[in-house]
């Protein structure tokens, strides 16, 4: 049980969701009151760290880590592509890789600017998912976020421990999204942290060691900031709209960081990296660490298909809020999870940029027409759906039940 009397600064406590930062504070001139879960009622019971379990008993899977047989992997695509897709023309599951330097140059070249929104719109249409490459981010950045995540992880313990992830909430280092004992635990260890605006950081969470760590993170995420942003553009230009609606729309955008860490596991078959899941962000750009094994998957057709890495590109995918607003359902926030590797260790650098926490989000009327596309999803306050986000266990794309109208 977890004393609340012993975080009297709960005004400040951050939380973030797994794709979808969200804090508790009581009072901000910008957003309405929201109350936390309460989380002396939480009872996660044990929590393992799993490179400490590894560590100390290296075959050992605790049953809690055990998935039940549906949701397991099965040894092919804890390898490669699930074996239902080997038999299936091999460029069609590729994720699409997109040139982001031809989608910024419009004026020069304009076919070729145009070729790639086309690519840019199937890749949203038909995947949700694609790899940019030529983003415009220094590589010396892209280097550095994953070295200073690296040397936080490898860090002992207690000194991790001292930015812990309180059970409820999802900032911190641990396992977020954990309500109950019996729940599975993803083979994982998580730290995350808010970062824009200003006012959603937790300064206690952000560590001093690595010394660069904190410097590093603000200059990274300046950066992918800039590129969510121009990659709105360019996604609205795919949808016939405004180049700047969606930015205007947005606001201020929240955005979160979270790196995982997922050490090798001797029964990859048995567990997950990480639960499947949607994301609650409008986009997410995730950094896959160079020499890492592959693990993420996405859900393409009913099918678990693994995202090759590709030297310095970033992924990038819709978010359940690009899904509802931007496209009443028309690109899809798709479901993906992160599968572990019987002898190699992986790392992610996930960043989550969705709209400011007072927008009202709901599809835009451009999206909609009654005949064809009937309007799918309800208008909810953006802050609301990130409390329920936060709140609930990750579970598909459960979360987005929320927003649906049922008929
Ligand atoms: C996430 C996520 C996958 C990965 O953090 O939301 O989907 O490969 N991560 O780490
Ligand atoms: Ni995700």
């Amino acid at each position: 049980m977890i004393d609340i009397t012993k975080f009297p600064t709960i005004r400040t406590l951050l939380i973030f969701s797994l794709s979808l930062p969200f804090f508790i504070f009581e009072s901000h001139p910008h957003c309405p009151i929201m109350s936390p879960v309460p989380i002396s009622q939480i009872n996660t019971g044990h929590i393992d760290d799993v490179q400490e379990l590894r560590k100390a008993k290296p075959t050992l899977v605790p049953e809690r880590f055990v998935r039940d047989a549906t949701e397991r992997p099965t040894l092919q695509s804890a390898n490669r592509f699930p074996t239902a897709c080997a038999v299936l023309d091999h460029d069609s599951y590729e994720v699409p890789i997109i040139d982001f330097s031809k989608l910024m140059k419009v004026d020069e070249d304009e076919g070729s600017w145009r070729a790639e929104i086309l690519k840019l719109k199937r890749a949203c249409q038909d995947w949700g998912f694609f790899q940019v490459v030529n983003h415009g981010i220094d590589l010396s950045l892209v280097e550095g976020i994953e070295e200073v995540a690296k040397e936080f992880f490898m860090l002992p313990l207690e000194e991790k421990q001292r930015y812990p992830m309180v059970a409820g909430t999802v900032q911190g280092y641990g396992q977020a999204f954990v309500f109950s004992e019996d729940q599975k635990l993803d083979w994982c260890n998580m730290f995350a942290l808010g970062v824009e605006p200003q006012f959603i950081r937790n300064p206690k969470l952000w560590p001093k060691n690595p010394p660069k760590f904190s410097g590093t993170v603000d200059d990274y995420s300046r950066e992918v900031r800039k590129l969510c942003q121009n990659l709105l553009n360019s996604i609205a230009i795919t949808l016939g709209l405004k180049e700047g609606t969606f930015n205007e729309m947005f606001g201020v955008g929240v955005q979160a960081i979270r790196m995982n860490y997922y050490p090798p596991c001797s029964r990859p078959d048995l567990v997950l990296g990480l639960s499947p899941h949607s994301d609650g962000s409008a986009l997410t750009v995730l950094q896959q660490g160079k020499g890492s094994s592959v693990g993420l998957q996405i859900l393409k057709d009913t099918k678990w298909v693994s995202v090759q890495p590709v030297p310095n590109a970033l992924v990038i995918n819709i978010g359940d809020t690009l899904e509802v607003v931007l496209t009443n359902g028309k690109y899809k926030s798709v479901e993906h999870r992160a599968l572990t590797h019987k002898e190699k260790d992986r790392l992610s650098i996930v960043t989550f940029y969705a709209p400011s926490y007072e927008v009202e989000i709901g599809p835009l009327p451009e999206m909609v027409d009654e005949i064809n596309h009937p309007c799918t999803y309800r208008r909810y306050n953006h802050g609301e759906y990130s409390k329920h986000y936060v709140t609930s266990k990750l579970q598909g794309k459960k979360t987005l039940d929320f927003a649906k109208i049922i008929n």
